[in-house]
């Protein structure tokens, strides 16, 4: 038996639908333990894009059984698409897909409320508007749906009418929004419920069981550890933890330890929405890798902000959740720029910090970069340059883990395994 997770080691979008996709072959489940369909997993077989959103990597392995936990924040309507897009690749049957019963259900209202705040208040975060944050704070309020509520629509009215209490005054006076009427959206749930059915059980008995028969389980995370609630740039984060201790609220796996915690990154950075950012890059390089490395949001299609890779938020990474092995992804976008740097520590109040804390202001530290010499691989054959070779060295020496991949394309067969 095998216990690994798979984890975003910056601000998301690090490549985690790819790798996962690479790992799966070696898994008998794979399980979401938090966020949303915030995330977005892009990934490329057989030539075809194919972007999930809710449904874990592992569903375009025919013999995996993909498990979407109690920590994720669940909304059926936007399921039922991706559910309708995935099935045109591959069929996705209950035996093969399982959500639990207990996940939080979000609704209309959630993203309703997420709109309004995001764009009628000054300290705008730049969500996903996909009602991420509102539904956590439902659940948390005990005031939330869960899937099982779905099933009854006297249960639908009653919890809904609750919340709508205090969401009516802020929809009218504070935010002076339309919203839809409480009996359309228990009608819409309830029929969506039904189609959810097949797929709803208590994921975590079957976790557990699983468990018990020796079975290879890979909890597969989403957005990045810098986006977590408690350990990311707060506020600018989403509102689950994306480390690894969200797999034991979010998939029911406490006291048990991991073989494989793998981090993933990009070797570069980048961030959507606001927040800090120290080795971001305003310049024409900046904008080029950008633009090579083609990063604009999977789910909200905006523009991807980019950095220098960032040793100390990396080695933060490491220690936040017991990351034991690298997977360093989209290395070929770097090749054939003409200048290459890491930024190693930072200077803030005077002092070099080559490590950061929850907390740690940011948004005032300078980095202090590396200058190394640049790359051109062609990746034709899995014989590194030399120059490639050292960036490789120098970040596994800086981060104290070993780089266990390294992908440079969005193709499955794009992706080098360094280390077992
Ligand atoms: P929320 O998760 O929609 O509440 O958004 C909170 C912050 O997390 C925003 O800055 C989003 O851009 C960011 N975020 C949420 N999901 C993702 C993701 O999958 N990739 C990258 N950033 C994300």
């Amino acid at each position: 038996m095998s216990l690994s997770a798979l984890i975003g080691a910056q601000w998301g979008d690090e490549g985690k639908g790819k790798i996962t996709d690479t790992l799966s072959c070696d898994f008998d489940y794979v399980v979401r333990y938090q966020g949303g369909h915030n995330a977005g997993h892009t990934l490329v077989v057989d030539g075809k894009k194919i972007v999930l959103h809710l449904i874990p990597s592992g569903i375009l392995h025919e013999r995996v059984i993909s498990v979407i936990g109690q920590g994720v924040v669940f909304d059926p309507r936007s399921f039922y698409q991706e559910w309708q897009e995935v099935n045109q690749h591959i069929k996705v049957d209950e035996s093969r897909l399982k959500i639990s019963l207990n996940a939080p259900v979000i609704t209309t209202y959630h993203k309703l409320l997420d709109a309004c705040r995001d764009e009628q208040n000054d300290l705008c975060i730049g969500t996903t508007k996909k009602g991420i944050g509102p539904c956590y704070e439902s659940k948390i309020a005990r005031m939330g749906l869960k899937i099982a509520d779905l099933f009854c629509k006297a249960t639908l009215q009653k919890k809904l009418e609750y919340s709508l209490k205090e969401y009516h005054a802020l929809f009218t006076h504070l935010y002076q929004v339309d919203i839809p009427e409480i009996s359309t959206e228990v009608q819409e749930l309830y029929e969506l419920g039904q189609f959810l059915k097949p797929y709803v059980s208590d994921t975590f008995s079957l976790l557990h069981q699983a468990q018990q028969e020796n079975k290879n389980i890979l909890f597969e995370g989403a957005q990045g550890i810098l986006l977590d609630i408690d350990y990311g740039t707060y506020p600018y984060v989403t509102s689950s933890n994306t480390c690894l201790f969200g797999v034991h609220t979010g998939a029911g796996f406490l006291g048990s330890s991991f073989d494989r915690v793998y981090g993933i990154a990009k070797a570069y950075v980048t961030r959507v929405g606001e927040g800090p950012f120290p080795t971001e890059m305003f310049d024409d390089l900046g904008e080029a890798i950008q633009k090579k490395g083609n990063e604009f949001g999977a789910t909200t299609g905006r523009k991807r902000r980019v950095g220098w890779l960032d040793l100390p938020l990396l080695r933060y990474a490491v220690k936040t959740s017991g990351l034991t092995h690298l997977c360093l992804t989209k290395v070929d976008v770097l090749s054939q720029m003409p200048s290459l740097k890491v930024c190693h520590a930072y200077e803030y109040e005077g002092k070099v910090h080559r490590d950061v804390y929850p907390g740690f202001p940011l948004e005032k530290a300078k980095p202090l970069y590396q200058e190394l010499q640049p790359f051109e691989d062609t990746f034709e054959s899995h014989d590194f340059s030399p120059q490639l070779q050292s960036f490789l060295d120098l970040v596994e020496r800086e981060i104290n883990i070993p780089i266990s991949h390294v992908a440079y394309g969005p193709q499955r067969k794009q992706i080098f395994q360094k280390t077992n």
